[in-house]
């Protein structure tokens, strides 16, 4: 298997300095059937400002990584081996009061699905306040207003809609809000678990850019988990295929691309776009219309606060009153 770090010099780093490190964890669910392993020796390490980026199918093991991380495994779930090291500190053997210290302080987890899981009855503000005095019980009124005001600002919610409801964001702006959340306590390690899978394209390609954008600003490392190779790879400098509870193969998102050396791999790259027609695309430069734009995000597009006209001209070749379908419906699949 393709590892970025030889061997011998990573043992060196595993010992020494890494945010994280993983090595040979394998861990099992007591079902009825027996024990499943769910995990199955897998290794891996991370450096501060480090992303790294696993992929595969459902069922792999992926969110029991996750979990596992952030001491949340059920209960019939055991470690059956191996090591995680975060900050050079054994995670393994901590105890329940240990974890509530690390975890949402140090290592945060957006949740699969987080976006619903957001408090229906609270203001969205007030959830990320909590998560915060969580933490920080003798912050400042002034620290946890500039604090909120930081947050928001860094996903890009305006600050005056820190007062409504769940049900008033839209889905992108509630996982915006749930990355807020997961960024509250500048943790050194944030876990996402498919971020972004519930939005239409468009939103999660916004939301994917501002991930990575935060993660490069706040240095913070960044386990990014998808079953979308290409997700993983807009977002993560080095890429884990998993396969079975296995990683199967390793590299940077370049070696894994171009040089694929598992059959899984190949397969999940053979299924995706062709990236030879994305260079005959052209997405407009929203920029180059500064004068329709209203809001930054959707600029020269249509939008509730700048509507479609009511007349649209006729094309003149097919008679439609529409506008004509985006390039991107056009790509073709290989
Ligand atoms: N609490 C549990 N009890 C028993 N088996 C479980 C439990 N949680 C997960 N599993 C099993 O462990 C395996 C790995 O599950 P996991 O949720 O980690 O997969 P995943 O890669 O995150 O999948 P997905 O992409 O669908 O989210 C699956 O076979 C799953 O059915
Ligand atoms: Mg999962």
């Amino acid at each position: 298997m393709r590892c970025w770090i030889p061997v011998c010099e990573r043992r060196g780093r595993l010992n020494k300095m890494s945010l994280l490190s993983v090595d040979n964890l394998t861990i099992g669910y007591q079902t009825q059937k027996g024990l499943l392993r769910a995990v199955d020796r897998i290794s891996f390490d991370l450096e501060r400002g480090d992303s790294l980026g696993f992929v595969g199918e459902s069922g792999c093991g992926k969110t029991t990584i996750g979990m596992a991380l952030m001491g949340l495994l059920p209960e019939n779930a055991e470690i059956l081996e191996g090591q995680m090291r975060f900050q050079a500190r054994d995670l393994v053997s901590l105890t329940e009061s240990q974890w509530q210290k690390i975890r949402g302080a140090k290592i945060a987890m957006i949740f699969q699905a987080a976006m619903n899981a957001l408090n229906p009855v609270l203001p969205v503000g007030d959830q990320i306040k909590e998560a915060i005095v969580t933490h920080q019980p003798d912050i400042s009124d002034t620290d946890l207003t500039d604090r909120m005001k930081g947050l928001f600002d860094l996903v890009d919610i305006p600050v005056e809609r820190m007062n409504n409801y769940p049900h008033e964001y839209s889905g992108g702006m509630k996982q915006r809000a749930v990355i807020a959340m997961a960024l509250a306590c500048d943790p050194a390690l944030i876990i996402a678990d498919e971020p972004t899978t519930a939005l239409d394209v468009i939103v999660q390609d916004q939301i994917l850019k501002e991930i990575k954008t935060v993660q490069q600003t706040t240095r913070t490392g960044l386990i990014f988990i998808s079953h979308d190779i290409a997700v993983v790879a807009s977002v993560c400098e080095k890429i884990c295929v998993m396969y079975a509870g296995q990683i199967v193969e390793t590299g940077t998102r370049k070696e894994v691309f171009t040089s694929p050396r598992h059959p899984y791999t190949r397969m999940l790259l053979s299924s995706y776009l062709s990236l030879d027609n994305l260079n005959d695309i052209k997405v407009p430069d929203m920029k180059e219309s500064p004068d329709q734009m209203t809001d930054t995000k959707n600029a020269g597009l249509p939008s509730p606060v700048r509507p479609v006209p009511m007349a649209v001209p006729a094309d003149s070749q097919t008679g439609s009153t529409y506008p004509p379908p985006t390039r991107h419906s056009a790509v073709i699949r290989k």
